[in-house]
Parts: C-alpha cells; structure tokens; sequence
C-alpha cells in the first residue's frame, strides 16, 4: 500500500509517499517504510515579521504544495496512480493552511478515486520516531514538546493516547522562542539559543523551573520568559556579554523540568520505555539529560531521526499509514472535508 502524506499546519509545507504489505499487521512489528519526501519551510517568509503571518503562511502553502508533490512521486520512482490513499494533517494548527493541505488532498484524492484521511498533527509527531531504523514498541510514554504543545502521554497504540499531564500556558517551544526573542534572536529562536548555550554557563542565572516538585504531570513555562526579560533588565548594558549565560540557564531550566516531568510519568505508569517527539525533541541538551536519566532508571529512550524533529509530510504519512495498517481498512471515499484548527489529541477518535 502507497501512502502520500501532506502537512500544511503552521509555516512548513511537507509531503512523503510510505509503503507497507498489506497482510503485515501491527503485531508483527513491520511498520510502514518511507519512500521519498519533500518539505519547503517558510522561516524566512516570516522572520521580518518575528513570527508567523497566518495570511502569507496560506498562500505559500498553495504555492508549494503541487510541486512538492511532483516531486516526491519522481524521487519515489512511482506514480500517482499508484497511491493508495492519501493522509492530510487536519488539525490543530492554522486554519486557513490546513485548508490548502485538506482541499489538495481532497481533489487529488477524488481524481484518483481514492480514499483520504484527515491526520491529527501531534499524532504525527507521536508516530515519527517509527521513522526511524530503530522504532520504539508499545505501549511507552511520550514526551511531545512543539512549538504549541507540551504533553506527556501515556500511549498504548495507534490511536490509543491517554493525556497525563500538559503545559497550563506556555509551550517548551514557545519559552525558547520567546527568551531567543530577548537575547535578539530571530524567530523562530530555539535552535539558536541553544547554539549559543552551547558557549554558556548554565548555572550562570537561577531561573524559575515552576511546578518542578508538583504532583501531577503539568507543565508552566510562562513565568520564564519574565524572569529573562527582568534579569536582561537588570544587566542593562552588560546584556550582550552575557547572551551565552543567559541562553544556557534559560535552557537549562526548562531541560530539567522536561526530564524531571518524564521521569515522574515513567515512574507512574511503570512504563519502562519513553518517546520524544516533536521540534524540541532536536534540543542536544534535552536528548543528553534524557539519555542519562533514562539510563539510570533502566528506561529505553526513543527520539526521531533530527529531520523528522519538527514539521514534516513524513510523520503525516506515517500516521496515516499507521492507522490504516492497524485497522487493516482503507477510509471512507468522502472528499467533503472540514480541518480542527483546535482539537484535542485525547478526541482523536
Ligand atoms: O514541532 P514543531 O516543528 O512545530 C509545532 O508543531 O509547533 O516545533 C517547533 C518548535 C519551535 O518552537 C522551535 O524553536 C523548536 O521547536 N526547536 C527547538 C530546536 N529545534 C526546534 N528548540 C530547542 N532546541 C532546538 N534544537
Ligand atoms: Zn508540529
């Protein structure tokens, strides 16, 4: 079976084809292989305007999306009338860029006559480490840091997410652009930031590392970014000198609550291995703090491949791939559709 994925949520346009046999199941372990992808980001679209332009973001999306797609058939050396069905992320993120991914995809499925799956975004990034050439097995906790989300879970398979506990504001992502943003770092900031940590003392400035001793699974980030502004305030003048110090107790703060979190759901659930997925995921320092946590607890850990970290058509046909594989049946041929710019990963069904 041929799986063609779309991604179009936020400000990167990305689309995959994965293959997988028919009569392997999700029991035997043979999870869906990916054959070609093709992904065009827009940071420097948006980086004059310090985050993304909903507006600009749509219409670099319908730009990109046909030839992209051109593209990952060539490089696939297959054809488009061999896809089998074609997965589009549905939600959450912008509405106006789901619709490009959700309406291409429609089309293109109603000319090929064939079926077409709405994906669940993070549940993308929850699969993408089955990328990899060494995948996780369920069940396993998740830790699924973005741009716009901070969750732990509890997942049992495809399909099956139990929400433990979330940021109450702020997402990791979003604390390590809003703090790159005070050290003048352009958007989007964490991969930046924590280039420059790499030359910093973390223990440098004592920032707030909020509900660290909580008893539940709850995340805040939001208090980071005023703790970083009011020092940078402090230090006045002395601020440049001290942007590695900075980003390197800024990162460190939200390392430690990240890895403390995890931890404590491992701890919880009795489950002995933990998935990292999403843009965060990327952050060297976290996969170092993890991998050392992880070891002394006797947990395996699992991350993506670094390309398969943030936005991409992979982890859309993957996820796709993944249900009709453990569902063993191919959707609905409807091609009226609708995106959940909001929607809940423990609503997916
Ligand atoms: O998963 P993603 O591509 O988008 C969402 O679905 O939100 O994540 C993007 C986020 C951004 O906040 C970006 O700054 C952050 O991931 N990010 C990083 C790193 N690479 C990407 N944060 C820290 N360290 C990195 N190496
Ligand atoms: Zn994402």
């Amino acid at each position: 079976m041929l799986i063609l994925g779309i991604e179009s949520s936020c400000d990167e346009t990305g689309v995959a084809l994965v293959e997988f046999q028919e009569n392997s199941t999700g029991d035997t372990q043979v999870w869906p292989k990916l054959l070609a992808q093709a992904l065009h980001s827009q940071i420097a679209l948006h980086t004059p305007y310090g985050g993304v332009v909903p507006e600009l973001a749509s219409r670099d999306h319908i730009q990109r999306v046909v030839p992209l797609t051109h593209s990952v058939i060539e490089k696939s050396k297959r054809s488009l009338a061999d896809v089998d069905a074609i997965a589009f992320t549905k939600g959450p993120g912008l509405a106006g860029a789901l619709l490009v991914g959700a309406g291409v995809a429609c089309a293109l499925g109603a000319s090929l006559n064939i079926p077409v799956l709405g994906v669940h975004h993070l549940e993308g990034h929850l699969l993408s480490p089955f990328l990899s050439s060494d995948p996780p097995s369920f069940p396993f906790v998740a830790l699924l840091v973005s741009g716009g989300h901070t969750q732990l879970m509890r997942v049992l398979g495809v399909g099956q997410y139990e929400i433990l506990g979330e940021s109450i504001d702020d997402a990791a992502g979003e604390a390590f652009d809003k703090s790159a943003k005070l050290l003048g770092i352009d958007y989007p900031g964490g991969k930046e930031l924590s280039e420059l940590a790499a030359y910093g003392n973390p223990v440098a400035y004592a920032f707030p590392r909020p509900l660290l001793h909580s008893k539940d699974l709850n995340f805040s980030f939001a208090g980071l970014k005023t703790a970083v502004l009011t020092q940078c305030k402090k230090l006045g003048d002395e601020m440049m000198r001290e942007r590695a110090n900075l980003a390197a107790s800024t990162q460190a703060a939200i390392v430690e609550v990240l890895v403390k979190k995890s931890l404590k759901a491992l701890d919880q659930t009795g489950l002995k291995c933990l998935v990292v997925a999403g843009g965060v995921g990327a952050n060297t320092a976290l996969r170092s703090a993890l991998n050392t946590a992880c070891q002394k607890a006797q947990v395996r850990v699992h991350y993506p491949e670094f390309e398969f970290c943030t936005d991409n058509g992979a982890m859309i046909a993957m996820a796709g791939a993944m249900r009709i594989q453990t569902h063993r049946e191919l959707p609905n041929k409807d091609y009226s559709f609708e995106v959940s710019p909001r929607w809940p990963l423990d609503q997916i069904n």
